[in-house]
């Protein structure tokens, strides 16, 4: 076995350099032949343990170096054959879909307005906007408010101080007025929106929150068309099967008025908290339209009647999740936000 040196290492590693390693089966060969279990380096380091002592230091310096020259010689020839390999877009589909980019989710409020209009749409209402700053006349006044109503006291009421004549409508029934004023009937229309009061913002109440408002008028509704309605509704959205009640009630501007109450159940603890031991929830307000707020509109209360309906979005959606707390709507915490996904 001859000594190992550096002239020997350098005409090994020209020749391995020169080898030209275009492709898998020439890159594999190249491999086993030199880094292989009986290849080139592991000959060398077994001549290298023949190397006498005192010259040991020099070639093993050598040794590194060559196997590094070698090493260096094949990744770029692997390096290389992988680009181009990218590149002829072997194994790869350019015609597959890209992967899903994460957009977040609706906010819950959304998620439940989308879902209640839905269901509306499927039976045949469409949807009316109107504005968040209203006048006396839409919010109050053509809906038979009394004079000395609660509703329109300061306490409740946000008014624009420089305009005295506008406020912030407190409901969505405002946009009933609007449209029963611009169209002819028979109309049947849903109409979400925000609303405003002046409240103290708690886990039950808060100064802005979200309604959506019902309007029928045709010739010859009654109140058995209102109570299918809603029946019809609340088995869509609370599922088939759900029963639900119509209790007497206030409004100005219907006569008669109700609340609507879904049964919910007694049976568990969290049940009987939130229905308060009845086993019924209270969801909407509804009632058919007074003549007298039709008549205030231009609509002639001989030839039509009507009903109307509103509910609160956060109450519906607080029910639906059984969330504890409506400031988580507006808090807007991602945390909270990115449990609601749903197709709505
Ligand atoms: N506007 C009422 C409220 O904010 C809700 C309501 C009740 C709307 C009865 C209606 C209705 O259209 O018929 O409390």
């Amino acid at each position: 076995m001859s000594t190992l040196n550096q002239a020997e290492l350098d005409g090994l590693l020209a020749t391995a350099q020169g080898e030209v390693l275009d492709n898998e089966e020439k890159l594999e060969a190249f491999r086993i032949a030199h880094f292989g279990r009986q290849g080139l380096l592991k000959a060398l380091n077994e001549r290298f343990r023949a190397v006498p002592g005192p010259e040991k230091r020099e070639v093993g310096q050598a040794l590194n170096a060559f196997k590094q020259a070698l090493q260096a010689h094949f990744d770029a020839a692997k390096g290389s054959l992988t680009a181009q390999a990218d590149a002829a877009g072997s194994g790869m589909d350019h015609t597959r879909p890209s992967g899903e980019v994460p957009l977040g989710s609706h906010h819950p409020i959304q998620v439940v307005r989308r879902e209640i209009l839905s269901i509306f749409d499927r039976m045949g209402f469409t949807v009316a906007d109107g504005p968040e700053i209203e006048d006396d006349w839409h919010v109050f006044s053509g809906l038979n408010f009394p004079e000395e109503h609660p509703a329109r006291d300061m306490q409740d009421t946000f008014f624009i101080q420089r305009n005295p004549d506008l406020l912030l409508r407190t409901h969505t029934s405002s946009v009933q007025v609007r449209e029963m004023e611009k169209r002819e009937p028979p109309l049947r229309i849903v109409m979400p929106g925000r609303v405003f009061r002046n409240e103290a913002i708690s886990a039950r109440a808060h100064c802005i929150f979200h309604q959506i408002e019902g309007l029928y008028i045709d010739r010859d509704v009654s109140f058995a068309d209102l109570k299918q309605t809603l029946l019809a509704f609340a088995e869509q959205f609370f599922g088939a099967g759900t029963k639900i009640r119509l209790r007497p009630s206030y409004f100005p501007f219907t006569e008669p008025s109700a609340e609507m109450d879904v049964y919910w159940g007694l049976e568990t603890e969290v049940d009987k908290r939130i229905t308060k031991g009845t086993g019924w929830l209270e969801i909407m307000g509804c009632g058919m339209v007074d003549p007298a707020v039709l008549e205030a509109s231009g609509i002639d209360s001989k030839e039509y009647s009507g009903f109307a309906f509103g509910m609160g979005i956060e109450r519906i959606a607080m029910l639906k999740w059984q969330i504890g707390d409506l400031r988580a709507f507006f808090e807007n915490d991602v945390r909270f936000l990115k449990q609601f996904t749903s197709s709505f």
